[in-house]
């Protein structure tokens, strides 16, 4: 097929991008996602500090924009992100204890509620564990209210949306060896043996020269799919350019179809400047909307697949 969602649909897969609702008015960055993708994902939208701006309040206009015009392309939607100790609006940062528990958890609920039907899957908890080699679980104001924080959202969530996939989504967990895949592993291990209700584990993929694509890439994905979890690259970008950029993204293109489990692809923008990156060249497509060596890569890796 000729496009990336076409290519990624013959073998049962989607490919996504992130979107920003601030540039559904430029016409060709929406050509490129109408013509290229078949699901969605709010850049910012569907945060807590864009949904809950003041407690109680909810806001999801910005939000709307996006899921309505995914939904009119028959795209679906990755919902992000439900919990996540960044992007809080100023009323939650300073919350501790039972108070903030509870306003987390009333916030999974509206907002799992709101969007019941509408979303494929939902990133129910981002980015909770440490960096470096602790594996120890993020200090945050949410680790704070209890270390059982995160099944608790899951199974809020399942209560407010039982037909969603839910999702654990993180970054740093691509390298099977570190300390922070293997605890997020362990995770997902005692999730499933207890029957807390998760369905999916993200790897953000957000790849530079510090931080490369692994090479045992495609071992960390069939490990975690192994643990009976659907596996899903959520915000993949290689910073790079050219043949070495577009070798990265044909690894890690092939090491999701090397997996059964490993059911999409999205890409964290379109074009270059669409990237949340200030400088930098890491998306499939360039400033002008023109497709990169990467794009020939990767649609080429998923008409082989
Ligand atoms: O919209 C406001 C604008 O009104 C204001 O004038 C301006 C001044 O700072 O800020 C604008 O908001 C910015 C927003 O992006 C929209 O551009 C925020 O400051 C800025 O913090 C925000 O950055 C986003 C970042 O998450 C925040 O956490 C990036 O766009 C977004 O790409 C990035 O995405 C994250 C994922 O959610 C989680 N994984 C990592 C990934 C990359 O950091």
């Amino acid at each position: 097929a000729s496009t990336l969602g076409a290519s990624a649909a013959q073998t049962g897969r989607y490919f996504g991008t992130a979107v920003a609702a601030s540039r559904l008015g430029d016409a060709t960055y929406v050509g490129i996602l109408n013509r290229e993708f078949n699901m969605v994902t709010p850049e910012n939208e569907m945060k807590i500090d864009a949904t809950e701006p003041s407690q109680g309040r909810f806001s999801y206009s910005n939000a709307d924009r996006i899921v309505n015009h995914a939904r009119s392309q028959g795209m679906r939607v990755r919902g992000h992100t439900l919990a996540w100790h960044s992007q809080q609006p100023e009323w939650m940062r300073y919350m501790e204890g039972s108070s903030l528990r509870q306003a987390m958890l009333n916030h999974v609920t509206q907002v799992a509620s709101y969007y019941r039907g509408k979303i494929y899957a939902w990133d129910v908890v981002n980015e909770a564990f440490e960096d470096g080699s602790s594996g120890a679980r993020r200090n945050s104001n949410l680790q704070r209210t209890g270390n059982d924080w995160i099944e608790a959202a899951f199974r809020a969530a399942r209560a407010a949306d039982s037909n969603a996939k839910l999702c654990y989504n993180d970054y740093n967990i691509d390298n099977w060896s570190h300390a922070k895949t293997q605890a997020v592993y362990r995770m997902v291990q005692d999730f499933k043996s207890r029957g807390v209700p998760i369905d999916c584990v993200g790897f953000q993929a957000h790849f530079n020269s510090g931080n490369p694509v692994p090479s045992n890439y495609h071992t960390t994905l069939q490990n975690f799919a192994n643990l009976g979890v659907d596996v899903q690259i959520t915000e993949l970008d290689i910073e790079g350019s050219g043949s070495s950029q577009a070798q990265q993204y044909q690894g890690v293109t092939q090491a999701c179809l090397a997996v059964s489990r490993c059911n999409g692809i999205t890409v964290w923008g379109i074009r270059d400047s669409d990237s949340w990156r200030a400088s930098g060249t890491p998306l499939l497509f360039d400033n002008y909307g023109n497709k990169k060596a990467a794009y020939t890569s990767v649609l080429n890796v998923l008409n082989s697949g």
